[in-house]
C-alpha cells in the first residue's frame, strides 16, 4: 500500500484510452490498494488508474460519509450495460482540483465488472453512485468531466482551467 501522485490536467496520460486487464495478478491487486489509499488520502469519492499514471481499466469508488463504514468498491474492466433517466449536478475531479461544473449524466446505471479475485459482479446504481461510476469509467476512456459540457460552456471552462494549470 502506498500513496501515489495524482496526475493533474493537462497531463497527457489522462487522455489515453486505458487497456483491458487480461490477467488479475499481484500487480493489479496492489494497484487497487494504491488507488484506495490515494483516494482516501485526497480525499475523494472515486479514483481511476490513469489518474495515477497506470493506463489500465481499474478504478475504486467509495461514496460513504464519515458516519458510515467505508464501503469501498473495486472495479476491474467495468462496463455500463444499462442506463436510464438523467440527473444534473455539480461535479469535480481530483485531476482538476478546485474546479467544478454542472454536468448532466444518466440517473441510473447498471455496471458489470470483475473483482480482485476475478469474479464477475454487477452494481445497480442511481443518483450519486451512478454519477461517480460514470465519471470514473469515463477516465478509462480519457474523458474528463468538462467534455460533457455544451460546446460554449466547455470552451469557457477550458480557458479558465488552462490559466491555472498550463
Ligand atoms: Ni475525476
Amino acid at each position: 500500500m502506498s500513496l501515489k501522485d495524482i496526475l493533474i490536467y493537462p497531463e497527457k496520460r489522462l487522455r489515453k484510452k486505458s487497456q483491458t486487464v487480461e490477467k488479475i495478478n499481484k500487480k493489479i491487486q496492489k494497484l487497487l490498494d494504491d488507488l484506495a489509499d490515494t483516494m482516501y488520502n485526497a480525499p475523494g469519492v472515486g479514483l481511476a488508474a490513469p489518474q495515477i499514471g497506470e493506463n489500465v481499466r481499474v478504478l475504486v469508488v467509495d461514496i460513504s460519509t464519515k458516519e458510515e463504514e467505508n464501503s469501498l468498491m473495486e472495479l476491474i474492466n467495468p462496463a455500463i450495460t444499462d442506463s436510464s433517466g438523467t440527473q444534473s449536478s455539480e461535479e469535480g475531479c481530483l485531476s482538476i482540483p478546485g474546479y467544478y461544473g454542472n454536468i448532466t449524466r444518466k440517473k441510473k446505471v447498471t455496471v458489470e465488472a470483475v473483482n480482485r479475485d476475478g469474479e464477475k459482479f454487477k452494481i445497480e446504481a442511481e443518483d450519486i453512485l451512478a454519477r461517480v461510476l460514470q465519471h470514473e469509467i469515463d477516465h478509462l476512456d480519457g474523458i474528463l468531466f468538462f467534455d460533457k459540457m455544451a460546446k460554449l460552456k466547455k470552451e469557457l471552462f477550458i480557458k479558465k482551467i488552462d490559466k491555472t494549470f498550463r
